[in-house]
């Protein structure tokens, strides 16, 4: 750690020094948040204000520049926790100045592959959820039991989902007349699935590169630039806090918008933000989204906001106007989510640990539900858990509405999983016919399941349509439960499924 031992005071006649060689440098010393800094990020500053100015404008707009540590772990319990730290034991090293460049990028530096001697200082580029835990273990500790930290991993080590992606990835050409699919390059993986789930980030060694201050030595990441929320960084730890906290502002108010989560929850299979950019919340967070206070702690519905953002539903501390919490902040999501809705291929309760990978079902197959829809309930959370969670999430709502409201929400909602199953269970039985009579090489085939016409009709009930009604009647989103990959396509893929098999199986029929 290159961070001083010493206290500030004593260390004055280097801060004059560093400000005659700014002021030698011709550079422009206009920040209040550089009192603040210790000594080794203001020998970060004297270079990066001018090769990377964005970055440190960015900064010092940041609560980490205002304030020394010390001055933030004095504040009174629960000031201090409404006040963004939950830390209550920080290295004494760090206390006296505030959160600046070597705070953050020289912790740690004996566990992060990607440590490299920049300038005399032992500095890493990826800081990651272990770094941040420094200051906010309980964020960090949450975040480790939201299924989004393992995004990367539930994907990559589950051979079934990963035959989805490369469905998808995969480059086609003909081979003889036949089309043939190759698996996709890591490339492509890192510029689709995994620039969301998130990817490795690895060390290929050091190079040598040429910037506006001459020669320096960088290392080569691989996976790199990403910001996935199930990362797996040099350090070893899961997750990347950037997905929603952008640096190097690291702003709460901005985590607390729509657009932050908009980003991986738009498409078909995972239309969250449009649904509710489609609801009543939606159109009053479109109306009223630019007054309300998205800074506030602690926060009071009603007072500070009009309408539930996605933080105010899945993960925000909401408070009482004479300043009880009503509802406890969590960087778990699941805390407050009795089902999975993202049915793969059908909802079910939510798994009980984050990690799915480890999820087998009856038929051995890593899916927390039969092919048929029975759930690997072992697995899977029980209906008393199920009841705490969607107590949490009424909690929420009872702020703005009243009992019954809220309880025939719900009620559609559970009715929509139903018939949602139930009609995934349809498309299911038929591509079961269409495997048994050899007209798709199914799972006997030891094929994908994922490749073929049929297949891929199956796969879009599911995941599009079934998908996008559950989280319509979760939401209040109603368009995206009828005709717009709602109920209308359900009932149309069904069909033309249906169509598909009856035509090959009768002897007259086919094309
Ligand atoms: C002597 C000037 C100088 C000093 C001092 C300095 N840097 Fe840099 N730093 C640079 C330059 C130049 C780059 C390259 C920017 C580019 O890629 O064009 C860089 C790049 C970086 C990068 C990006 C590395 C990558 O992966 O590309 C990080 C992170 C970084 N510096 C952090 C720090 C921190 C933290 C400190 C203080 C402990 C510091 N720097 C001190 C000049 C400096
Ligand atoms: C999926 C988005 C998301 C990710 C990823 C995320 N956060 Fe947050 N974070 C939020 C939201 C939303 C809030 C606002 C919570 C509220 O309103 O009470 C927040 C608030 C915070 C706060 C301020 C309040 C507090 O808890 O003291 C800190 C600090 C914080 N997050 C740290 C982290 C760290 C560290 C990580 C990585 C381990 C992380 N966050 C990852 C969404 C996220
Ligand atoms: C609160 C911790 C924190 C502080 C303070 C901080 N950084 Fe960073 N920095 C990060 C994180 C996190 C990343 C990106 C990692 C990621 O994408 O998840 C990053 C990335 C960077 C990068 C690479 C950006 C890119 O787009 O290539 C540079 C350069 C950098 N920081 C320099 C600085 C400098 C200079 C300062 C001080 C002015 C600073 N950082 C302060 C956490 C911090
Ligand atoms: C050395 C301690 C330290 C480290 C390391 C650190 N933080 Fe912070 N962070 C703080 C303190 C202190 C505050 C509160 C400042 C205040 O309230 O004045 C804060 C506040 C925050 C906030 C709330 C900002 C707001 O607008 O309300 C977020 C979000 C946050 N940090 C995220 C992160 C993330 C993500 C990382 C890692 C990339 C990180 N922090 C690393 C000390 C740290
Ligand atoms: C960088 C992409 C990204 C961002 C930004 C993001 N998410 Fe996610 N989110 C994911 C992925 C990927 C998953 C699925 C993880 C898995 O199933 O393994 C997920 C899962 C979820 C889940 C389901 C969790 C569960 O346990 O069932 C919720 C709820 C969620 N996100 C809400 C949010 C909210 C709210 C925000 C904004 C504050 C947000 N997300 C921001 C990518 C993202
Ligand atoms: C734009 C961001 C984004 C991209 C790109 C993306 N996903 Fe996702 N993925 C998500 C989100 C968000 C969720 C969680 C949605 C929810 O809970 O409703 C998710 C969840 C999943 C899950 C559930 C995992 C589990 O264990 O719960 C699987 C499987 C999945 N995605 C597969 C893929 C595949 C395969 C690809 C690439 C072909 C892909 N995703 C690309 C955002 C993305
Ligand atoms: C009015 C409150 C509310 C708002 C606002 C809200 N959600 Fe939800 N969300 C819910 C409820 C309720 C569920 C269903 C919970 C359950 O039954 O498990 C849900 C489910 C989800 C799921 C599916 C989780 C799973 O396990 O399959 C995701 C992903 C999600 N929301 C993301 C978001 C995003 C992103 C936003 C903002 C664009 C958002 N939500 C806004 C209340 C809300
Ligand atoms: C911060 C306050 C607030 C919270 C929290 C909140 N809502 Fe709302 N909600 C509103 C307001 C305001 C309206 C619009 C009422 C109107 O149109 O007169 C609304 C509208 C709705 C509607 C729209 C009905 C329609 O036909 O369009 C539904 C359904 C709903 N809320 C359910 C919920 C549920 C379920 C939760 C909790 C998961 C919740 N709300 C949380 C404020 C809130």
């Amino acid at each position: 750690m290159y961070i001083r031992e010493s206290p500030r005071e004593a260390s004055g006649c280097m801060r004059c020094d560093l400000r005659l060689l700014v002021a030698a440098l011709g550079v422009v010393w206009g920040s209040a948040a550089c009192d603040a800094a210790s000594d080794t990020t203001l020998q970060c500053l004297v270079c990066h204000e001018t090769v990377t100015p964005g970055v440190f404008h960015d900064w010092t707009a940041s609560r980490h520049a205002k304030r020394a540590l010390a001055e933030v772990l004095a504040e009174p319990e629960p000031s201090r926790r409404f006040g963004r730290l939950s830390a209550t034991d920080v290295p004494e090293s760090l206390r006296a100045a505030s959160v600046g460049c070597a705070e953050c990028h020289t912790l740690n530096p004996e566990k992060h592959a990607d440590t490299f001697d920049h300038n005399g200082f032992k500095v890493h580029t990826v800081v990651t959820p272990d770094d941040c835990a420094t200051c906010h273990p309980v964020e960090r500790e949450e975040y480790a039991r939201n299924l989004m930290s393992h995004a990367k991993t539930n994907l990559e080590a589950n051979p079934v989902y990963h035959s989805l992606a490369d469905a998808a990835n995969g480059p086609q050409r003909l081979e003889g007349g036949r089309l043939v699919q190759d698996r996709p390059s890591a490339m492509t993986e890192a510029d689709s699935c995994f620039a969301c789930h998130g990817t490795t980030v690895g060390v290929e060694g050091t190079r040598s590169r040429n910037t506006e201050l001459g020669e320096m030595d960088f290392p080569v990441l691989t996976g790199w630039p990403n910001q996935g929320v199930g990362r797996v960084n040099p350090d070893g730890s899961a997750g990347a806090c950037t997905a929603c906290h952008t640096r190097h502002r690291f702003s709460m108010a901005v985590a607390r918008q729509p657009y932050t989560c908009s980003q991986c929850h738009q498409g078909p299979d995972v239309p969250a933000y449009k649904v509710y950019m489609a609801s009543k919340h939606g159109n009053l967070y479109a109306s009223h989204g630019n007054t309300d206070d998205y800074d506030a702690l602690p926060w009071v519905p009603g007072r500070h906001i009009s309408t539930p953002t996605c933080a105010v539903c899945h993960a925000s501390m909401l408070s009482s106007p004479d300043g009880r919490v009503l509802s406890e902040r969590t960087h778990a999501y699941s805390d407050r989510l009795p089902w999975r809705l993202m049915g793969l291929p059908y909802a079910h309760a939510h798994p009980k640990s984050p990690d799915t990978t480890i999820i087998r079902n009856q038929a051995g197959l890593p899916l927390a539900t039969e092919l048929t829809g029975e759930p690997a309930s072992e697995f899977l959370i029980g209906p008393e858990e199920q009841a705490v969670r969607l107590g949490r999430m009424r909690q929420v709502c009872l702020n703005c509405h009243a009992g019954g409201w809220v309880g025939g929400h719900f009620a559609k909602l559970d009715h929509a999983i139903e018939t949602t199953n139930q009609s995934t269970l349809t498309a299911t039985q038929l591509l079961l016919q269409a495997w048994d009579s050899g007209l798709a090489n199914g799972l006997a085939a030891g094929a994908s399941v994922f490749d073929d016409e049929i297949e891929r009709m199956w796969v879009e009930h599911w995941l599009f349509y079934a998908n996008s009604t559950r989280l319509a009647a979760a939401m209040a989103g109603a368009d995206y439960g009828v005709f717009a990959d709602g109920r209308w396509q359900l009932s149309r893929n069904i069909e033309a499924m249906h169509q598909w098999v009856d035509r090959r199986q009768r002897p007259t029929g086919g094309q």
